[in-house]
Order: C-alpha cells, then structure tokens, then sequence
C-alpha cells in the first residue's frame, strides 16, 4: 500500500451541486441561513488556523492540554490500529495521539478541505516515514464509506466541530457513526463546555478580527463558485449568546438595504438593512447532554477527561459490550 493515498468520495461535481442547493435553500428561507462547511476553501481553512492561535479562542489550546494528558490513555484504552479523524483540518493536535499509538497502522483523515487533507498529509508523512494515510475528500454529514484498514478503529471527531451541526443533524451523525464502529472500536469526541457568555462571546469575536474574516469568507466563496456579487464590507459579523439553546450563533448583519445577485442559481436576493443571516452555531454541552446524546445513538460512554481549567472535554465511548 503507498504511504499517501488521496480518495474523493464524492464525484467531482457533488461539491457544487451541494452548494448550489445549500445557497439556494438558505438564501430563499426566512430567517436566512448557511450551512458552516461553506467556510473551508483554502482561505478559510487558513484562517481557521488563524483563529486557532487567537488569545480569545481557547477550545484549541484546551483541547490540546487533555491531549497532552491523556494521549496514553486512549492507546491503552482503545489499542487502536486505525486512526479515522472526522474533520482533521491540519491534524495538528491530533499528532499527540498518533505519537501514543503504539500499534497504529493507517490514518484516515476525512475533510471537505482539499488544501488541508494535503498539507496535513505532507507534514505528517515528513515526520513520520512509516506511517500509511489514506485521506478522504468527503462531507461527513453524508454516508462515509472507509477504507479497508485494520481494526481496532479510533474515530476521532476533534475541536467541538460537533458543536457546529444542529441537534437534529447531530443525532443523525451520531448514528452514522455508530454505524461505522464494530465491537472493539471506538469514539473520541471533543466538546466545548457551556461557560460564562463573556469567555464565549469574546471567542467568537475577536479583537483582531480574524474570525469576522472567516465568518465573511463565506460570501467569497459563494461570489467565486456562483458568480455571485456579495460585497462583504456589507455585512457586520455577529456572534450572539444563544441561552435557551446553549450555542454561540455567528451571523452576518446587512448594513444597508442591498440586492445580491447569485447568477448560477438564477436568483435576486433582497436583505433588508439589519437583516441577520445565520452563518454557524457552536453549541456548548454538559457532561450528561453528551453522555445522552451518545446514549441515543447506541453508544456508551466510557471516560469523561476536561481540560483543568474546565472549558473543553473529550469523550471516549464505544458500542456496548455484546454479551
Ligand atoms: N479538527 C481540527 C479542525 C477543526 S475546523 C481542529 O480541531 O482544529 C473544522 C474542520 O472540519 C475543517 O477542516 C473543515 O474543513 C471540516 N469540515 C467542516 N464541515 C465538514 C463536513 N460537513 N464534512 C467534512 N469536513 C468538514
Ligand atoms: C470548527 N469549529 C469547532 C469552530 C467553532 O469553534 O465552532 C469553528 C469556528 N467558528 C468560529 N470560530 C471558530
């Protein structure tokens, strides 16, 4: 086997087909709304590396320090030989529980982000000659089938991307996943943890305006990939405390009245002046919703880790024993 595969599972138009409907559908509701995978082309994985280091932005940091912590752990617990991590993004964090995992054989990287499958790969395979990755260009709200590679699996679903499906959505992904683990196999989940507005607030609006860029790039790859004439100085980045639903809610609030024309989809679009567009949520959980959720899709939780500080967990749970 090579030590680098890279593998679309989806057929090379599925990811425009997918946008056009997602825009259209959003742009056409009222409230508006755009699903958050729009934000990753090769900018937006940028700048989500961006917000990563930010002071205001702790989830990576935190997520981090249980990793540093418990790495060994999750070997010992799990004696994974397949890594399958859900949204790797650069993989960063996750080269701790690669270094942990004595028997590793392949890692499956699965993204939307083609530039960050690749950069990952790269990095990771310059350090690390021995080691097969098999990367998948997939959306993982959509049936994933995995590589043949040999068991136990590690599904690894990292820095609270969770947060960012819906409820509904979360539960059916949850399932889907479930469907992917064979006894013996397991889930590592990150989750933010609901905490005090101002913390979260400022995570999503930081000073220096990094997460108000990718929150905007959105309208950019709509402009590039539709022909659509979104000007995005005007619109203000919005990023609200959701009490009632526990999420952090990003939107992007029109200044002026305006028209965007989208002539891909053959579509006019009106915003009224201080109309808001829902771009992304980010929920933040308690221990026993994620212990529930889990529950609902047919998945025990084994370990409960946070950070020491409190703001991040990670997760580990597995199909119930068969007995
Ligand atoms: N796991 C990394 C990156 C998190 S950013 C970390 O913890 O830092 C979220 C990542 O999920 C991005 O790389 C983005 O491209 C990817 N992503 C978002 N929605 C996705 C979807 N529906 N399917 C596959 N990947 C998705
Ligand atoms: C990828 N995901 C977990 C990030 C989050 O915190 O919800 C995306 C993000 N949005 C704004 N800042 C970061």
């Amino acid at each position: 086997m090579p030590p680098f595969q890279l593998t679309r599972t989806l057929p090379e138009d599925a990811t425009d087909a997918a946008l056009r409907a997602d825009v259209l559908d959003g742009l056409t509701s009222a409230p508006k709304s755009l699903p958050p995978k729009w934000f990753y082309d090769a900018r937006g994985s940028e700048l989500f590396e961006e917000i990563t280091v930010l002071p205001e932005y702790y989830p990576t940091r935190a997520e981090r320090e249980i990793l540093v912590a418990r790495s060994g752990e999750i070997a010992a617990a799990t004696a994974a030989r397949t890594l399958v991590e859900l949204g790797s993004g650069s993989s960063d964090k996750t080269r701790h529980l690669l270094d942990a995992l004595p028997d590793l054989h392949s890692y499956i990287p699965v993204d939307v982000s083609e530039s960050a499958l690749t950069a990952a790969a790269e990095a990771l395979l310059a350090e690390r000659p021995g080691l097969t990755v098999h990367a998948l260009i997939a959306d993982f709200t959509r049936s994933i089938v995995l590589p043949q590679a040999p068991g136990p699996r590690l599904v690894a679903f990292l820095g609270g991307t969770v947060g960012n499906l819906l409820p509904a959505e979360r539960a059916v992904f949850l399932k889907a996943v479930r469907g992917l683990l064979e006894p013996g196999d397991s889930l590592l989940l990150g989750t933010d943890l609901v905490k005090d507005e101002d913390v979260l607030v400022a995570a999503y609006d930081d000073a220096a305006g990094v997460t108000a860029e990718f929150n905007k790039n959105v309208l950019s790859v709509i402009d590039r990939e539709l022909g659509a004439d979104f000007d995005a100085s005007d619109f203000d980045h919005v990023a609200r405390w959701d009490r009632e639903h526990e999420w952090i809610e990003m939107r992007l609030r029109a200044r002026t009245a305006l028209t965007v024309k989208i002539p891909e989809l053959d579509l006019v679009v009106q915003f009224e002046k201080g109309e808001e567009m829902r771009t992304e949520v980010s929920a933040k959980f308690r221990q026993e919703g994620v212990r529930s959720e889990l529950a609902a899709a047919g998945l025990d939780m084994r370990q409960w880790w946070t950070d020491p500080a409190g703001r991040f967990a990670l997760s580990l749970s597995s199909p119930p024993a068969v007995r």
